[in-house]
């Protein structure tokens, strides 16, 4: 079945739950579409887990446009959301309406996330109004690392907890399909997903949103820099690829890869002409 964002309204209607997953290239996304999972989000970690950086700041549009447009080579059924980078949203509506218009045009994208509630919802209306679907982003939104101090659970307090309900209605109000609630405690998730018309994914925020999310790289434990809580490990996948690594390199090493099943055959006695 194809998901588009109605499909995603749908399901929270029906109260059938949504499965998320993060991808930044072409053989993995083709995977999970595979897989029948709902959607596919080009996280701007791919700052992390692909590029290498301590955070997601120094993404650029060029990377998410050249990683959204491999990945939707790999999909056919699964809804496509791109991340806006750090500074292609906050500085302006108009710079936001453009840059979302980037990712969908060059990148395929079928809707786009941002991070932050009212201060941005001006933007998430624009860029609605121009026919490109926004999910919202609240709770720990890891482009504020500088301003929250690091990266902690949010909304535990009851005035932090009452401004995240707020702006999960206010996103809702200014047009936005769907929200993530990132490391917001499990029952301030489940009183904003009974709260709002919209459909909440959580990625540290319980079992009580309307559907989850999780980085690839973590639910296969192939990123061990850090482990977050709220993270289980599905596989492990970096451990089998480690291990396979290290036999490929063995094998090379004592000379039984390759073997004769994976070498070309020639007529041998030309080689005798050869000088
Ligand atoms: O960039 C990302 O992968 C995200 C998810 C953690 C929701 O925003």
């Amino acid at each position: 079945m194809k998901n588009t964002v109605v499909t995603f309204q749908e399901a929270k209607q029906k109260g059938e739950k949504l499965s998320m997953l993060t991808a930044y290239d072409y053989s993995t996304a083709k995977l999970i579409d595979e897989a029948g999972i709902n959607g596919i989000l080009v996280g701007d970690s791919l700052g992390n887990v692909i590029l290498g950086y301590e955070n997601t700041l120094s993404v650029t549009m060029e990377d998410m446009i050249h990683h959204s447009a491999a990945v939707s080579r790999g999909i056919t059924d699964t809804l496509l959301v791109t991340d806006m980078p750090f500074m292609s949203y906050q500085t302006s509506v108009y710079d936001a309406v453009v840059n979302a218009g980037r990712l969908v045009k060059e990148g395929h994208a079928h809707a786009v996330k941002l991070e932050g509630g009212k201060e941005v919802c001006p933007q998430i209306k624009a860029i609605v109004d121009a026919s490109i679907p926004v999910c919202a982003h609240l709770g720990l939104t890891p482009q504020s690392v500088n301003a929250f101090g690091g990266f902690r659970v949010q909304g535990k307090g009851e005035e932090a907890a009452q401004k995240i309900l707020d702006e999960a209605r206010a996103v809702e109000e200014a047009g936005a399909f769907a929200v993530v609630l990132e490391c917001v405690p499990q029952a301030l998730a489940a009183k904003i997903t009974e709260s709002i018309g919209i459909p909440t994914i959580g990625i540290g925020a319980g079992a009580g949103c309307d559907g989850q999310i999780l980085v690839y790289q973590d639910m296969l434990a192939m990123y061990s820099n850090m482990k977050p809580k709220f993270v289980k490990q599905f596989g492990q996948i970096g451990e089998q690829m480690k291990a396979a690594f290290q036999e490929y390199k063995k094998e090379v090493e004592e000379g039984t890869y390759p073997a004769e099943e994976h070498t070309f055959k020639m007529d041998e006695t030309l080689l005798d002409k050869l000088y």
